[in-house]
């Protein structure tokens, strides 16, 4: 059974043809209003969520699908201790497809290898988030026209933000790409994301802590909250959550074309002044991440022979 646990399980070519989707979806909602007529998505999420989980439910409704939620795992039998694998099998006998958000590192790979229908991990600790690099990578495309050949700079979080370790694993895999790596010494990228996925794939990037210097080369910038719940004491939280923030001045220095992403929730690293800026795409992000989450659905139940 083919799940999505993390964004390298889809080739680059599946990755066209999901954009491809997508945007005809865009263009041509009521032709698949109704081609999940009868089906189920589960959505699983054992952290809080707004964007993923709403925006696969939305997903599924606007395919013509129903959703089952568990939306605080408080209120499921995890709090009882049953186990990740237990609930995959549960859930399968109810659903035709699951997507996951859980703490755990491989929470979700867990239920892919135990359940009978496909698993989206719709996040998993500090480790992936593919669906979120699904929506990126639509949003890039559809901003820049194409996805090789771009300079994108990550700023914030990048120890703990699994967003950042899904789109560089991603955006690897076209030719041209480069990366520059802006954040405080201790929450620099984990040397196991630069050694497997950078420099295992020989794609160029530099280490900086210095966000405004490094604007004028970027195609696009990717800024990330500090991950307050990763963290093992709060005073190393309040000492870094303000590193960056992005604010209309620091922009002066950034091309006319550079597109800023930000997968949200936002909290202080972009101030609210630059929502007007014409280069601020986190909100089209946001509504492009249903339309992703759409083609992925789609695809995954064919794949699956349930379509
Ligand atoms: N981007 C993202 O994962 O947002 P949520 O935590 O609100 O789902």
């Amino acid at each position: 059974m083919r799940s999505v646990i993390r964004i390298a399980d889809l080739s680059v070519e599946e990755i066209a043809g999901l954009n491809a989707t997508a945007s005809d979806i865009i263009a041509h909602p009521k032709n698949y209003a109704e081609v999940c007529h009868g089906k189920k998505l589960a959505t699983l999420f054992f952290e809080p969520s707004t964007r993923t989980r709403l925006s696969f439910e939305a997903a599924m409704y606007d395919l013509g699908g129903h959703v089952l939620s568990v939306s605080d795992g408080n209120s499921s039998s995890a709090a009882k201790g049953e186990s990740v694998a237990d609930t995959a099998k549960t859930v399968s006998c109810y659903a035709d497809i699951i997507a996951m958000r859980h703490p755990k590192e491989g929470a979700p790979y867990v239920a892919s290898v135990n359940a009978s229908v496909p698993v989206i991990n719709a996040g998993d600790g500090g480790h992936n988030h593919p669906t979120q690099t699904l929506t990126d990578l639509l949003t890039i495309q559809r901003e820049k026209g194409h996805l090789d050949g771009l300079t994108i700079g990550v700023c914030g979080d990048l120890k703990f933000g699994r967003t950042v370790h899904s789109l560089l694993e991603a955006m690897s895999r076209y030719p041209g790409t480069r990366f520059v790596l802006i954040s405080p010494e201790e929450l620099k990228l984990p040397s196991y994301v630069k050694k497997d996925i950078l420099e295992a794939q020989g794609v160029p990037y530099i280490q900086t802590t210095d966000l405004e210097g490094s604007l004028p080369e970027l195609d696009a910038l990717y800024m990330t909250r500090v991950q307050r719940e990763r963290f093992f004491n709060e005073e190393d939280y309040l000492r870094l959550k303000d590193s960056y923030i992005l604010t209309p001045e620091r922009l002066r220095s950034a091309r006319q074309d550079m597109i800023i992403l930000h997968p949200l929730p936002r909290v202080n690293e972009i101030s609210l002044a630059v929502d007007a800026d014409p280069r601020a795409c986190y909100f089209k992000q946001v509504a492009n991440g249903k339309f992703a989450r759409m083609a992925l659905i789609l695809m995954l139940l064919k794949e699956a022979g349930t379509l």
